[in-house]
């Protein structure tokens, strides 16, 4: 949290993609009071296929865990919509949205099986920003965070916008991450692992707790 509140007095109008889930909750807890993003822009970095205002919509979290605990709020905050009625348009007009000016800094948390967003196994490097089918682990999360029925479909921005982010911060936390964060830093880098793409990004920083990081 100091280093990002560091980081956005030195970029005020930063363009950020942001991450929602259990990861990055106490982040923004603490980050909410020491930082300052009113002339910043930023970007969800996924959405679930649930009904509008479901606990576990990530825009719901979003909200809930950093936008209302502070005092200013972003200048704009854009999300994926999955209720229009043609979610591939809505991927592409997201996919230009971010193109257009880029990312200065994505934070991201680290999925069970690998996944960053709703990247999922088997996404290459160049992955764009679309509607993705999740796999049952990421469903079975979707149903931890609230969801009243596990989504099928999501909509995540896409790999290749990730690394073109100038920094990426990976979190890290819990010692139920300790086995995909030793396969992501150690594994072979590729699909079976999108996380493992990271250690191609010329600016890529792990940020991880003492049990996840026990390996
Ligand atoms: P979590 O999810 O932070 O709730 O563990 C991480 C992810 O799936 O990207």
């Amino acid at each position: 949290a100091q280093r990002w509140s560091i980081a956005m007095q030195r970029n005020p109008a930063a363009r950020l993609c942001l991450p929602t889930g259990e990861t990055p909750r106490p982040v923004y807890a603490i980050a909410a009071s020491v930082i300052d993003l009113d002339a910043a822009t930023v970007f969800l970095l996924d959405e679930f296929d649930l009904p509008a205002g479901s606990p576990a919509r990530c825009d719901v979290m979003m909200q809930r865990d950093f936008l209302d605990l502070l005092t200013g709020q972003p200048k704009v905050v854009h999300s994926l919509d999955p209720s229009v009625p043609d979610p591939d348009a809505e991927c592409r007009r997201y996919e230009s949205l971010v193109a257009d000016g880029g990312l200065d800094l994505t934070l991201l948390g680290l999925g069970g099986n690998g996944h960053l967003g709703l990247n999922e196994p088997g996404s290459p490097a160049d992955a764009p920003t679309r509607v993705t089918r999740l796999a049952p682990s990421t469903a079975e999360a979707a149903g931890r965070y609230g969801a009243e029925a596990e989504p099928n479909w999501g909509m995540t921005l896409g790999m290749h916008a990730i690394l073109e982010s100038d920094e990426v911060w990976l979190l890290v936390s819990g010692s139920h991450k300790v086995e995909i964060l030793e396969r992501t830093l150690n594994g072979p880098i590729g699909p079976d692992v999108p996380a493992t793409y990271l250690r191609d990004h010329p600016n890529a920083t792990v940020f991880a707790d003492r049990a996840a990081a026990g390996r």
